[in-house]
């Protein structure tokens, strides 16, 4: 062998062990979330404070920001009126009088009258982010310490609050306090148009699967703002500037605005009141074994292609590094990566490699999948989740690709700027290359849009 030659192959040789530690890394956290999902959301026990006096359970206000009518409205608002739980009060948030949801809304306020609800109109500008605009006089209003912020999009079990309750009154492992409870989205269409299938596909195998592998090791927050439960204390200490909190005091709060309105100037700000919480406070995130039923509307392409650009162009600006690591996780990517550096180590066919990993990820995916849902696929969606499951394998690089270059994400008809670290500004109503996917031209939609999901490491 000439020098030369032996230069080849150690470079070679090399890429081929760094690769194979990345997918067999890539792999292992893959599994980790499937036995999470199998070991947290199989059982799922009742809790005691579930039928506890109600001066024995901590008291819980429902806030829940509404606008217009989401699909499933009715039933995503009922399954709050039928929590069992001792002690809570629900707050329904408008911002006005004319809002489609609250006919909905007093429809149910009558139907439950012993289910302490209040209706809030209006709203509090605070900053660019409507959603907590629309919360402000909830916020301010609820006479409870503990808040549960719950999406107009999510529906929840009865024992869903009292399993989380219990979930914040326990520490973690290392002793460490619980500053807020979150829920991992299980989506549920309910149109039938490609784009639902698509995100329904993705929600429930692998964004499912990454979110509890993150949440399991938590080395970092990692939140998607679907459903959370936190205490206003904690959150009037923090003002989102991510910074610890320098004071030995108990009590010490940060410098300048603090609580929910500091959180008005952020696109994502359930992330970043999670993020806030752990960095500011020093304290924790536990996952309880409820899902949060996420009713995905009657998405087209277009919408999902969106939701995924808006994800993407958020993270960048709040987690750099592992944005940009991002497509190196991605199926099609791997597939590469691990079939040429096998190729390479032991001579292993490509095709023989590609087949082993898409059968393995589907099985792994069916599995956790079926830890969330609490039954396997049912036969009648087989072939639309698969061909749903398939394509947004498929997409993930391209999205990838055309999102990270830009920092304009399209939100309910306007067009904001993403700044860094997740602030956000307003640039105008509609930017024109976005008209170039019009074709499957939709309504704006509420709330559910945002959708930024979890802010890993
Ligand atoms: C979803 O949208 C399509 C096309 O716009 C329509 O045909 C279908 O009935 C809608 N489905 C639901 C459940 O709204
Ligand atoms: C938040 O508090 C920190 C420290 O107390 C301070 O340095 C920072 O300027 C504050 N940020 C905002 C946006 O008020």
């Amino acid at each position: 062998m000439n020098r030369d030659s032996e230069d080849h192959h150690f470079l070679y040789l090399s890429l081929s062990l760094v690769g194979s530690i990345w997918f067999t890394g890539i792999w292992v956290i893959w599994l980790l979330g499937t036995w999470a999902a199998r070991s947290r959301y199989r059982l799922r026990p009742r809790s005691p404070l579930a039928s506890a006096s109600p001066s024995a359970a901590p008291g819980v206000s429902i806030l829940r920001p509404l606008k217009g009518l989401d699909a499933n409205l009715y039933e995503n608002l009922e399954s709050t009126f039928t929590q069992e739980y001792p002690n809570y009060e629900i707050i329904l948030c408008v911002v006005d009088e004319d809002d489609q949801a609250l006919p909905v809304v007093r429809d149910l306020v009558s139907k439950y009258p012993h289910v302490r609800a209040k209706i809030s109109i209006g709203e509090d500008d605070v900053g660019v982010n409507p959603k907590v605009n629309n919360l402000m006089s909830g916020y301010r209003s609820a006479v409870n310490d503990i808040l549960w912020v719950l999406d107009s999009n999510v529906m929840v079990d009865p024992g869903t609050l009292a399993r989380a309750v219990d979930a914040l009154q326990t520490p973690t492992k290392s002793g460490k306090r619980v500053a807020l409870v979150h829920h991992v989205p299980f989506a549920f269409s309910a149109g039938s148009r490609v784009g639902s299938r698509i995100d329904e596909a993705f929600l429930n195998t692998n964004h499912a699967k990454m979110y509890l592998a993150i949440n399991t090791v938590a080395i970092e927050s990692c939140v998607v703002g679907k459903s959370n439960l936190y205490r206003r204390s904690d959150l009037e200490r923090v003002n989102g500037s991510l910074k610890p909190i320098t004071s030995s005091e108990p009590n010490a709060k940060q410098e300048g605005l603090c609580g929910l309105p500091a959180f008005g100037r952020f696109l994502a700000e359930d992330n970043m009141i999670a993020s806030a919480l752990w960095h500011e406070l020093g304290l924790r995130h536990d996952l309880s074994c409820d899902v949060a039923r996420n009713v995905v509307g009657n998405m087209s392409l277009y919408d999902y292609v969106q939701r995924r650009i808006r994800w993407i162009r958020v993270r960048k600006r709040m987690v750099f590094t592992a944005t940009m690591l991002e497509p190196l996780t991605e199926s099609i990517v791997l597939v590469a990566i691990g079939s040429s550096s096998l190729k390479y180590l032991f001579g292993l066919r490509v095709w023989l490699y590609v087949l082993v990993h898409f059968f393995m990820l589907l099985i792994v995916d069916l599995d956790v999948y079926a830890s969330l849902a609490g039954h396997p696929l049912p036969r009648s969606i087989r072939w639309e989740f698969l061909a749903g499951w398939v394509a947004r394998e498929a997409l993930a690089l391209p999205i990838f690709l055309f999102a990270v270059f830009g920092n304009a994400v399209e939100w309910r008809g306007r067009t904001y700027e993403v700044l860094n670290n997740g602030e956000m500004r307003q640039i105008g109503r509609q930017r024109s290359y976005f008209n170039l996917f019009r074709r499957w031209d939709h309504q704006p939609k509420d709330y559910q849009d945002l959708e930024t999901e979890p802010v890993s490491p």
